[in-house]
């Protein structure tokens, strides 16, 4: 069932999406090379709970941590632990807040020190891919048109697209219907009114959009090792367009915040 939430639930979903938002600002000034996943975990466990919030993810089928923190080949669900980081690692953190029964859901990858051209490129496209979802998100559209912009840009770009994962519906609970692919028909698909909160999220590849996931049960890698970018925001669809309730302060992070929607600032 997809759910419709009121003006007062999206504004509780955007004060979620706040603290979601301000976590992982502070993450992305704070992460540098020689520090372990697991204690970024730490930081951003007491970075939400310091906002009254609660994360998401701890308990969420079975899993232990705030963050999933996933680096280079890894796409999505790396777990939080023992691993250093390094100068030229592509770190994606992806976490959510629930404030009052409401979750917030987002995600970002950048850069650890220097890293090459191809995998800065592979960033921006992604995070292009994201904006150019979410501008699809107006009332009378559908989920297709969603997911064609996304693969029509990753796909002009020479990239793959996971098709293995999608976004989701968000609200009481993390994963929501409706499925939101980063692929798909213009025109097709559910039809999105006022009210509706996705968590889109493209999941794209340097090489092949294969991905199998570790011994451990939960982190994907690329099939081909190849390096993955990851960006996601919670976005509400108003009458007035699109609404990211997850949105960060372009100011704080000029260089991963890269595309500044015209709308508020954060
Ligand atoms: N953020 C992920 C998603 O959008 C969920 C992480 S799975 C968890 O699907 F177990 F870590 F919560
Ligand atoms: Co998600």
């Amino acid at each position: 069932m997809i759910t419709i939430k009121s003006a007062r639930e999206i504004e509780l979903m955007r004060v979620s999406g706040k603290i979601t938002a301000k976590t992982l600002t502070m993450l992305m000034k704070t992460v540098k090379a020689g520090m372990t996943t697991a204690e970024i975990d730490r930081l951003a466990e007491d970075s939400i709970r310091s906002m009254g919030g609660t994360p998401t993810f701890i308990g969420y089928n079975g899993y232990a941590h705030t963050l999933c923190t996933s680096v280079n080949e890894e796409v999505v669900h790396g777990i939080p632990g023992p691993r250093v980081l390094k100068d030229g690692d592509l770190l994606s953190l992806d976490l959510g807040t629930t404030l009052e029964g409401y979750v917030s859901d987002s995600a970002v990858t950048f850069p650890i020190g220097n890293v090459s051209a191809e995998a800065k490129r592979l960033m921006t496209v992604t995070q292009e891919c994201l904006m150019l979802g979410i501008a699809q998100m107006q009332a009378g559209n559908r989920l297709g048109d969603i997911g064609h912009a996304v693969q029509e840009h990753a796909e002009k770009n020479g990239y793959g697209v996971i098709r293995q994962l999608v976004g989701h519906g968000v609200g009481t609970k993390l994963h929501e219907e409706p499925q939101v692919p980063n692929y798909g028909t213009p025109g097709h698909g559910t039809q999105l009114r006022p009210g509706l909160v996705l968590a889109i999220e493209p999941m794209i590849t340097e090489g092949s959009y294969e991905v199998e996931t570790l011994d451990d049960g939960w982190t994907v890698v690329t099939e081909d090792g190849k390096l993955a970018a990851h960006f996601e925001h919670t976005i509400a669809v108003t009458n007035e367009g699109p609404r990211i309730l997850t949105l960060r302060d372009y100011a704080e992070h000029p260089d991963v915040n890269r595309y500044r929607p015209k709308e508020e600032a954060a």
